[in-house]
Formats: C-alpha cells, structure tokens, sequence
C-alpha cells in the first residue's frame, strides 16, 4: 500500500476533522532476565488500551505521573515503537502497518519536539544543520533554496538567520528549544501534528510552541 491509495470503508476515520485518531493502542515491553541465555519473564504495560482523538488545530495535553506512559504513547504513535496493538489513523489513514517510504512520507507531518534540547540536537552539527535536516532526508529542498529555507525558519522561531553556523552549546535553554520546534517544523506540509511528550512541560515553554507553531503554520500556507 503506497502514500496515496484511497481508503477503504474500514480504513476511514468517522470524522474528516480529525487528524490524529489513536485506538485501543498498546505498548508493552519484555522484561528479560538470565546473563547467557536471555528469556522473556513478563511485559511492561507502558501503555495499556489508550484511545484519543486530535482534530486539526486542537492541541492535546498529556498529563500524568513519571512513568505512566506518555512518552511511549508519542512514540508508538510516531510509530518509533510498533505498537503491541491497537491502531493509529493520520488524516484518516491507518498507519500503524506502513513501512520504508511510505513510512517516511506519514514522518513528513508528524515529528516529536523534545523539551529537553540537550538530549535532541547533536553538538557536532551546526543549527543550520540540524534545521536542513529534515529537508535533505524528505527531499523538501537543496542548495541556495535549502539555505534560505533555514534561514527562513531560525527567522520564525525568533532567531537571527546569521546564527545558523553557531553550534547549539552556543545558545541560550531558551533558545535551543526554539531550535528544536523549527527543525522538525519545517518539513510541515498541509496537515501536521507536533509531540512534545514530557512531564515538565512548563507553560512557557508550551507557550513557545505553541507560538512558534502558529507562526510556521502561517508561513507555509
Ligand atoms: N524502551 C523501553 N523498554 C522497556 N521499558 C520501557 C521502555 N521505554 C519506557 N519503558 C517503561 O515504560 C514505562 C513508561 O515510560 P515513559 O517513558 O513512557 O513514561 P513517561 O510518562 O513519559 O514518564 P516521564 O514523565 O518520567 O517522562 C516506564 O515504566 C518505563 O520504564
Ligand atoms: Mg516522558
């Protein structure tokens, strides 16, 4: 099945407006024990039976104690894990069972923000680089037009262009989670859907975001 096959009457969802539509989605992960010969002893139910829907321009909160589940749900839904079960629908598409490009162009509109910028922007890359990123792996742009599309963005997310050859030890907390909004926003195309799983969402930061997402939103319609 490729990016583009119609829908079949089970494959779609109830309501056009709805862009993200997770069901009965679970998560569990093997428990191993034994030093030579490895064995499965019982599963982590990290995310047990969860169904929630995301119309377009809403915004979800994920709320909960450390370890219920809420970066995992993220996960399985980006479909970074493979879901033990459930399904997960994008635009009305079920998801769950694509695979290779098919599996890259449904990334194309989704993308996690991490709150912690340390863990998810590399120190040996530049910000440039990591904002061209997402471009060059979805073919979105190259040379000249790749370059003003960067600095088109670190421009929307508050940051002077001309900093794009900086590295991201050389800003501020601040500003490296500006970074890590930009990159991913980038390759947003008509419907997207950004994750920021983390239990110390602050409000500013969600606030950031939120504004930052506004402003990408804006700039690519
Ligand atoms: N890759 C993994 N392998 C095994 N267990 C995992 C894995 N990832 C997460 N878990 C377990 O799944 C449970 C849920 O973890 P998760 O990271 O989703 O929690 P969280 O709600 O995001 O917590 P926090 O608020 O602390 O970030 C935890 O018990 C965790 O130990
Ligand atoms: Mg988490």
């Amino acid at each position: 099945m490729t990016a583009t096959t119609p829908l079949t009457a089970d494959q779609a969802t109830t309501d056009s407006d709805t862009l993200v539509d997770v069901r009965h989605l679970k998560m569990y992960f093997p428990i191993r024990r034994g030093m030579i010969i490895e064995r499965v002893v019982g599963h982590v139910h990290a995310v047990d039976d969860i169904t929630f829907q995301v119309k377009r321009g809403e915004t979800l909160g994920l709320v909960g104690e450390s370890g219920c589940g809420k970066s995992t749900t993220g996960r399985a839904v980006l479909q970074i894990y493979k879901p033990t079960a459930g399904e997960v629908y994008f635009a009305g598409r079920e998801i769950s069972h694509l695979t290779g490009n098919d599996l890259r162009a449904y990334r194309r509109n989704m993308q996690m923000i991490f709150q912690d910028p340390f863990a998810s922007l590399d120190p040996r890359m530049t910000v440039g680089g990591i904002v061209a990123e997402p471009l060059e792996i979805h073919n979105l742009a190259r040379g000249k037009e790749k370059e003003e599309k960067v600095r088109e963005m670190l421009r929307i997310v508050g940051l002077n262009p001309y900093f794009a050859n900086r590295y991201p030890h050389e800003f501020s907390g601040g500003q490296r989670q500006r970074i890590g909004v930009g990159a991913p926003s980038r390759s947003s195309r008509s419907s997207s859907c950004a994750m920021s799983p983390s239990a110390r969402s602050t409000c500013r930061f969600r606030r950031r975001s939120s504004t930052c997402s506004k402003s990408c939103k804006r700039s690519t319609t």
